[in-house]
């Protein structure tokens, strides 16, 4: 039985394999339509979420499947005292896999480790949110045709964002790769994530400046400041506009240049840049349902 806690967890032939599983969905949907038949995936929501707990669903329901969900933890026995082993031994009675989301870090690996059914990691804290990189990857390849030969900006909160994380983890087993960390001094990479940068044998650079980085980038990742991380309200706010892509700033970006974001949005894109050619965010959180669909295959061994 394979979990999915950390995306470093998946070979780069596996996620090829997931990679061409989520094609195959795009272009015959209809030979997947009941792969799922009689199955049930749980979704387990300790912090909000739209579209990774939804397309997680409508991935299991367009396999044919069916779906328990707990979208509150309020409304669950967690609100009780219950844990989050006792709560994974529960569901694996009622469910064949488990999506969890919570706010602790390495939560749903606890689960994975009192579950008898797959648990897939749906985001822990600031820590890891694999399969938002299994949709990123996806938008990489179809949008740039290539995992290699690539600069990277990832810009805004590099020290919370879960998202950062787990891509700069599956892109440093790729070859020539060059990150470009841009963030506010208080938002930085941790340093765990610039090792794996380092220890993989790549590139990186750490600057405040979005403007000074545009002209080089291939792939422009923004991100929100994570609100819920702070201690400190008054840091947030001094914080949270620290980056706006707004089209002028566009005008130095290269023509082929990929604008993703894992989503929601706050103020750091703004509205008009939705119509740029460039811009692939939304496209991104549908590629999050195909990769969800492989995923769940996989983990539950039909091919
Ligand atoms: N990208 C992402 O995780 O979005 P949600 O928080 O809406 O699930």
């Amino acid at each position: 039985m394979r979990h999915l806690i950390d995306i470093l967890e998946l070979s780069v032939n596996e996620l090829d394999e997931l990679i061409s599983t989520a094609c195959d969905i795009i272009e015959n949907g209809e030979k997947y339509a009941h792969k799922c038949a009689g199955k049930k995936l749980a979704t387990l929501f300790f912090e909000p979420s739209t579209r990774t707990r939804l397309s997680f669903e409508a991935a299991m329901y367009e396999l044919g499947g069916n779906v328990l969900t707990m979208a509150d933890a309020g409304s669950s026995s967690a609100a009780k005292g219950e844990s989050v082993a006792d709560t994974a031994k529960m569901i694996s009675c009622y469910a064949d896999i488990i999506a969890m989301r919570h706010p602790k870090e390495g939560a749903p690996l606890v689960a994975a480790n009192n579950a008898t059914i797959p648990v897939i990691n749906a985001g822990d804290g600031g820590h890891h949110h694999p399969t938002q990189t299994l949709a990123d990857l996806l938008t990489i390849h179809r949008e740039k045709g290539r995992f290699n030969d690539l600069t990277i900006g990832l810009c805004g909160d590099l020290k919370f964002g879960r998202t950062v994380h787990s891509l700069i983890g599956a892109m440093t087993r790729y070859k020539h790769i060059k990150f470009v960390l841009i963030s506010p001094e208080e938002l930085r990479v941790p340093d765990y994530v610039k090792n794996i940068i380092t220890d993989a044998g790549h590139e990186f650079i750490e600057t405040t400046s979005l403007e000074e980085s545009m002209p080089m980038l291939d792939i422009l990742y923004m991100t929100r400041v994570q609100r819920e991380r702070f201690f400190n309200e008054e840091e947030y706010l001094r914080l949270k506009d620290s980056y706006i892509l707004n089209v002028e700033k566009l005008n130095n970006a290269k023509e082929d240049l990929v604008i993703m974001h894992p989503l929601p949005r706050v103020n750091e894109i703004s509205v008009a840049v939705d119509n740029d050619k460039r811009a692939c965010y939304f496209k991104q959180a549908l590629y999050g349902k195909y990769m969800r669909m492989a995923l769940i295959l996989k983990l539950l061994g039909i091919k």
